[in-house]
């Protein structure tokens, strides 16, 4: 008997420890307000690339715990409460982003997107919410290279820029006698720049400006002239509800003057601690 109540306890435990190990979904929780379709019922999934601060990025508490920042990111919640569902947040690298929003796993994409019309075929974009310019960077050690843009166009320079992003069309366009390096991370340009190993790259104005703030021997070289300027959330193609509402939301959004917080909020947590790229299978930021 007492045997029998020995492998019963040692069952339960057991029982109660494999409840404890699995990660239970929490069902999609709003009340889906404007009845939308979504590729997961109940749920809104977005899908970003965290080494954009002070677009997304992750803050780290003092003891180097990561969450999710940024004010993609906490517009994403915003949108998301708006329309009664559930945010899921899923990070990748940039290049996945349009492969993934072509194939139509994703709801929305939040990272900085340009309105590149190459794009239309695989999303449908928002109205516009931000006024990002292009910026053209070196350090302050290389600096003295470049006097304008027509000066990063020649062949003793390696420029990078990163991998499917606009900023690869500019680097084309402006230093297409340059080696053009394609760099998978936005994080992998700045060591690069840092190390060395390129003479500059083409990036985003105020993600440049973000990272002077941990990076002050990085130097903005200019302003880099680009037609579709300006950031919009690529929205699941076709899905025009979704587009519908997720415009009255960033607007609302926009004109209460939340949005000019977030954007204050975010870049104010990009001068602290933080990390900008994929966390490990352990949640942890990666060397
Ligand atoms: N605005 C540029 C583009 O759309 C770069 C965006 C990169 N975003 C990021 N989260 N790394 O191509």
């Amino acid at each position: 008997m007492k045997k029998i109540i020995a492998i019963a306890l040692a069952a339960l435990m057991l029982m109660s420890l494999f409840t404890g190990c699995v990660k239970e979904e929490p069902a999609g929780s709003g009340e889906n307000k404007f009845n939308l379709t979504t590729v997961k019922e109940g749920y809104l999934t977005v899908i970003t690339s965290p080494d954009y601060a002070p677009y997304e990025f992750y803050s780290l508490d003092a003891d180097g715990n990561p969450t999710l920042a940024g004010f993609d990111m906490a517009l994403a919640k915003y949108i998301a409460d708006y329309l009664g569902l559930t945010l899921e947040v899923v990070p990748m690298d940039f290049n996945g982003i349009i492969t993934e929003m072509a194939a139509g796993t994703a709801d929305l994409a939040m990272a900085g997107l340009s309105p590149d019309p190459d794009r239309e075929d695989s999303m449908d974009f928002s109205d516009m919410y931000y006024g990002g310019k292009q910026a053209f960077i070196t350090t302050k050690a290389n600096a003295s290279k470049f006097t304008d843009l027509a000066s990063t166009n020649s062949a003793e320079f390696q420029i990078a820029a990163q991998t499917g992003t606009i900023q690869n069309d500019l680097a084309a366009e402006y230093s297409p006698n340059a080696t053009i390096i394609n760099l998978v991370k936005a994080t992998d340009i700045v060591a690069e720049l840092v190390n060395g190993k390129v003479d500059g790259a083409y990036i985003e104005w105020d993600v440049a400006v973000a990272y002077q703030a941990n990076y002050p021997e990085l130097e903005i070289v200019c302003e880099v002239p680009y037609d579709d300027e300006g950031n919009i959330i690529g929205v699941k193609k076709g899905n025009e509800d979704l587009l519908k509402y997720v415009n009255e939301a960033l607007n609302k959004c926009i004109d209460d003057g939340t949005f000019t917080t977030y954007v204050d909020e975010a870049v104010a947590l990009a001068a602290g601690d933080k990390y900008e790229g994929l966390l490990g299978e352990d949640g942890k930021p990666q060397e």
